[in-house]
C-alpha cells in the first residue's frame, strides 16, 4: 500500500475486516504521509491502537469535526444504530466508503444524507490481506474519491472497481461467498480420500495443502488456472481421468452454475430485505 496523503478518517466498526483495514492503515503511516483516525467501535483491539500510534498516525482526536472519508464496517443490522455518530463525521464533501453487505448507494444517501459514497464488497481472505474487494462509485465521486477509496480498501488485497451496482449481487455470490466453495471442495476432496483408505487425519491435511498450494501457484506465477491445469493433465493420465468426470455434461460447471445463479438470487432478496428496513 502506497503512503496515504493525511486523510481524515472516521471508521465506523473495527471487527474482522475493520481490524484489517487499520492494520494495512498503520503500515502505510509508516511509509510515509500520514492519517488522523477516528474509531467508532465497542471493542477496539489494544494492540491495533497502539500500533497505529507507533505509526505516528493520530488517534482519535478530541475535536475530530468533519472526515474526509467515513468507513462503514459495521454489520448491515447496525447502520441505524450507528447512523448517529455517522453524522457527526459528515459534511457536504465527506466521502462515505461501506463495505456492508446488501445496503445499497441509495440507502447509505438516503440514511446518511452523502451523495459521494463508494460501496463495496470484500471477502474473508481480505483479513489476512489476500482477499478481493470490488467496488462501485456514486455518480457524485471523482477521480479523487476512487483513487482514495482504492488506496483505503488495498489492506483487504486486490480492489477492482465495477461499471454497475447491479453486478455487486454477482460479485457477492462468486468473490463474496467463493471461498466457502473452495473451503467445501477441500471437505469433499478429503472425504474421497477417507473413502478410498486414507485416515481422516492425513486426507484432511492433503486436500487442505492442496487447495492452499494450488491457489499459491496461480497467485505466484500469474498463468491462468487452465494453463495450470493443462500442465498437470497427462493424456491418457490419471488427472485426465478425473477431469473427465469433472469436465462431463452434468460435472462440475453445471453445478457451480447452478450455484452461484442461486447466491445471485439470495443477494438480491437480501438486499430487497436490507433495503426495506434502511
Ligand atoms: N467478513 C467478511 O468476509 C465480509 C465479506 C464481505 C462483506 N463484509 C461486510 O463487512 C462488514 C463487517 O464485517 P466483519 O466481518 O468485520 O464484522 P464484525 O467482525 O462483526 O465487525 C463489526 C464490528 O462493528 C462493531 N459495531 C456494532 N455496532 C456498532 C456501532 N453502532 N458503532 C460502531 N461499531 C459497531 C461490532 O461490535 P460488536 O461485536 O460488539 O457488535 C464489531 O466489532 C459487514 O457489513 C459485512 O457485511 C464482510
Amino acid at each position: 500500500m502506497t503512503a496515504l496523503e493525511q486523510p481524515k478518517v472516521a471508521l465506523i466498526g473495527a471487527g474482522a475486516m475493520g481490524g484489517a483495514l487499520v492494520k494495512g492503515w498503520a503500515q502505510a503511516v509508516r511509509k510515509g504521509g500520514g492519517l488522523t483516525l477516528s474509531v467508532i467501535e465497542p471493542n477496539f483491539d489494544a494492540a491495533l491502537e497502539r500500533d497505529l500510534e507507533a505509526a505516528g498516525a493520530v488517534l482519535n482526536p478530541p475535536e475530530p469535526g468533519i472526515a474526509d472519508v467515513i468507513v462503514l464496517a459495521i454489520k448491515p443490522q447496525s447502520l441505524r444504530d450507528a447512523a448517529e455518530a455517522v453524522r457527526d463525521f459528515i459534511g457536504p464533501e465527506t466521502l462515505v466508503l461501506s463495505i456492508m453487505a446488501g445496503v445499497s448507494i441509495a440507502s447509505l444517501t438516503r440514511v446518511l444524507g452523502a451523495e459521494r459514497v463508494v460501496r463495496a464488497m470484500p471477502n474473508t481472505p481480505g483479513r489476512i490481506g489476500r482477499g478481493v474487494t470490488a467496488y462501485v462509485a456514486s455518480a457524485a465521486c471523482n477521480e479523487s474519491d476512487r483513487a482514495l477509496a482504492e488506496q483505503l480498501l488495498a489492506p483487504l488485497g486486490a480492489v477492482e472497481p465495477l461499471p454497475a451496482e447491479r453486478l455487486m449481487d454477482v460479485v457477492t455470490a462468486v468473490s463474496g461467498s467463493g471461498p466457502a466453495y473452495v473451503f467445501l471442495l477441500a471437505e469433499v476432496l478429503a472425504a474421497a480420500a477417507e473413502s478410498e483408505g486414507l485416515d481422516r487425519e492425513t486426507a484432511a491435511r492433503l486436500a487442505a495443502q492442496t487447495v492452499a498450494g494450488a491457489g499459491a501457484l496461480m497467485q505466484e506465477t500469474g498463468d491462468t488456472p487452465s494453463t495450470l491445469r493443462k500442465q498437470v493433465t497427462s493424456p491418457g493420465g490419471t488427472t485426465q481421468a478425473a477431469l473427465d468426470v469433472l469436465q462431463a455434461s452434468d460435472g462440475l460447471a453445471p453445478i457451480l452454475r447452478r450455484a452461484v445463479v442461486a447466491a445471485v438470487q439470495r443477494a438480491r432478496q437480501l438486499g430487497k430485505e436490507i433495503e426495506s428496513e434502511s
